[in-house]
C-alpha cells in the first residue's frame, strides 16, 4: 500500500503488505464503530467547552460524524486496512467529508486513551444485554420452579441418589447462581464504566482537557485517577470475560443435567423438538446437541479468559500494540454468552419434565434412610449409631428387594425397639421433603420464600 499513513510524518518508506495485513485490526474492531463516534463527539464537545473550538467547528465535526455513522450502518462505507484500525477509518472519513477540519478531532487525545474509551463503552454496553439475557433466563426458571413444587427429584450428591428434593428447589439453585451472575456484572460495571479521555497517549495533556465534562456527557460514573493505568488497564475486560466464564460454567453444568436426565436410562426429560436434532443415519435419535453445544463453548470462553490473562501479564506499562488482541476474545465472549443464554432460555422453557420417572428413581434409591437415621436419633439414639442401624435395615430391604418403607413392623424390630408405627410417616417421600423447614430447604415454605425473594429481585432489576 503506498497510501500515506496518518502517522506517517516521518516515514520515508512504505509499509509491506504482509506488514499491512498483520497489523491492521479493522477486520474485527470496525464493531467499535458507534462508541468511537459517541466518544469522538462528547471529544469535539468538550473541546468547545474549553474554547479549543468554536461552537460551528464542533457542530460541524459533529454532523460529520453522524454522516458518517449513517453510511456504515446504511452498509456504505469502505473500510480500509491501510489505515489500520476503526479509529483512523472514520477520522479519516471524516476529513474526507468535512475537511481539513476533521483533523482538529484529534487535539488532546491519542488513540491510546481513545481505544481505552470505545472498549469500555461497548464492553458497558455489552453487559448490559447479558444482565437482561440472564434475568430473562431467570424468569423461566422461576414459571418452571412454580409448576414443579410437588414434583419430587432424587436430589444427588457424588452423583448418588441421595434425599428427595422438589425439582423446583433444584431449578431454584440455578435461578441463585444466575442472580449472582447478574449481580457480578453490575459489580464489574463500576470498573468499566471509568472514563479514560484524557489520559492521551501516557502522560496526560498539556492541553486544559475535562474528563468529567466528557464522562457525564457519556453517562460514564467516575474518571481515571491515573493516566499510565487509564491507557495500560485491560482488567475491565478480563473481569467482563471472567463474568462471561462463570455465566457459561453455570449454563454448562445445567446442559450437563439436561443431557444425562434425556437420556433414556433417565428419562426425567423430553427434549423439545426446537431444541434437539436427529442422527443421520440412526433414525430413533433425538440428541441434545443445544445442550452439548453450549458445553463445548464454555471451552472457549474460559479459553478467551485464559488467553487475556496470559496477553497482559508481561507486558510494562503502558500501552503496548500486544493489546490490540484484546478485543476479538471479548467479542467472541460476548457472542457466546448471548446466543447461549437465548438458546438455554428457549430451551427450559419447552423442557418437558416426566415426574413419573424421577419418582421411580427416589422409591428404587432408599431415599428415606436419612429419615429412619433421623427418626431413631430424635428418640435418643447417638446419631453415629442411628447411622449403623439404618444402614443394616437398608441391606435387609434391598435383600428382600423392597424399600424400607415397606418392611413390617416386626422386620424394624429386628433392628431396634425404638421404632414404632408412626415410623411410616416419616418414612413417605413427601412427607421426607415437606419436613425440611430449615432455611433455605427443600420445603415448600422455604421454597415460596425463594420464589417470592427471586421474584421481588427480578423486578427490582427489570
Ligand atoms: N488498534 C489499536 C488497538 O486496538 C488502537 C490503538 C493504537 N495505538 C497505538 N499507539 N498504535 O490497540
Amino acid at each position: 500500500m503506498a497510501d500515506k499513513k496518518m502517522w506517517g510524518g516521518r516515514f520515508a518508506g512504505t509499509t509491506a503488505a504482509s506488514m499491512e495485513a498483520y497489523s491492521e485490526s479493522v477486520s474485527f474492531d470496525w464493531r467499535l464503530y458507534a462508541e468511537d463516534i459517541r466518544g469522538s463527539q462528547a471529544h469535539a464537545r468538550m473541546l468547545a467547552r474549553r474554547g479549543f473550538l468554536t461552537d460551528d467547528e464542533a457542530g460541524r465535526i459533529c454532523e460529520g460524524l453522524d454522516a458518517v455513522r449513517g453510511e456504515i450502518e446504511a452498509g456504505r462505507f469502505t473500510w480500509k486496512t491501510g489505515l489500520e484500525d476503526v479509529h483512523m477509518n472514520i477520522e479519516s472519513r471524516l476529513t474526507e467529508i468535512i475537511g481539513p477540519l476533521g483533523g482538529k478531532l484529534h487535539t488532546a487525545r491519542s488513540r491510546n486513551d481513545q481505544v481505552a474509551l470505545d472498549f469500555r463503552l461497548h464492553v458497558a454496553a455489552r453487559i448490559a444485554v447479558w444482565q437482561e439475557r440472564l434475568a430473562e433466563l431467570v424468569r423461566v426458571y422461576l414459571d418452571r420452579a412454580k409448576e414443579h413444587g410437588d414434583t419430587l427429584l432424587p436430589g444427588c450428591t457424588h452423583f448418588q441418589p441421595a434425599q428427595p428434593v422438589s425439582l423446583a428447589h433444584h431449578l431454584l439453585a440455578y435461578c441463585q447462581m444466575f442472580r449472582r451472575d447478574h449481580e457480578r456484572l453490575a459489580d464489574c460495571l463500576k470498573r468499566v464504566r471509568v472514563m479514560p479521555l484524557g489520559a492521551a497517549a501516557l502522560a496526560g495533556t498539556t492541553h486544559p482537557v475535562d474528563p468529567v465534562m466528557v464522562a457525564e456527557d457519556l453517562g460514564m460514573d467516575v474518571i481515571f485517577a491515573n493516566s499510565m493505568d487509564a491507557v495500560a488497564d485491560r482488567d475491565f475486560a478480563i473481569e467482563a470475560v471472567f463474568a462471561g466464564s462463570l455465566i457459561m460454567t453455570h449454563l454448562s453444568r445445567m446442559c450437563e443435567e439436561v443431557i444425562i436426565w434425556a437420556n433414556p436410562n433417565f428419562g426425567y426429560v423430553r427434549l423439545p423438538d426446537d431444541y434437539s436434532t436427529g442422527s443421520s443415519i440412526m433414525p430413533q435419535k433425538k440428541n441434545p446437541d443445544s445442550c452439548e453445544i453450549m458445553r463445548g463453548k464454555t471451552g472457549r470462553v474460559v479459553g478467551a479468559l485464559t488467553g487475556l490473562l496470559v496477553l497482559v501479564k508481561g507486558l510494562p506499562m503502558t500501552y503496548n500494540r500486544d493489546m490490540q488482541e484484546d478485543k476479538e476474545p471479548f467479542f467472541d465472549t460476548d457472542r457466546t454468552v448471548t446466543s447461549s443464554l437465548e438458546i438455554m432460555t428457549g430451551l427450559l422453557a419447552k423442557l418437558e419434565f416426566v415426574p413419573e420417572k424421577m419418582l421411580a428413581t427416589v422409591e428404587r434409591g432408599f431415599l428415606n434412610a436419612t429419615e429412619l437415621a433421623d427418626y431413631l436419633a430424635a428418640r435418643g439414639v447417638p446419631f453415629r449409631e442411628a447411622h449403623h442401624i439404618t444402614g443394616a435395615a437398608v441391606a435387609y430391604a434391598e435383600g428382600r428387594g423392597v424399600g424400607l418403607e415397606a418392611l413390617s413392623l416386626d422386620e424394624f424390630r429386628r433392628f431396634s425397639d425404638l421404632i414404632g408405627d408412626d415410623v411410616y410417616a416419616v418414612l413417605d417421600y413427601r412427607a421426607a421433603v415437606r419436613r425440611r423447614t430449615s432455611p433455605g430447604g427443600t420445603g415448600p415454605d422455604s421454597v415460596q420464600a425463594q420464589i417470592n425473594a427471586l421474584s421481588a429481585w427480578l423486578g427490582s432489576v427489570r
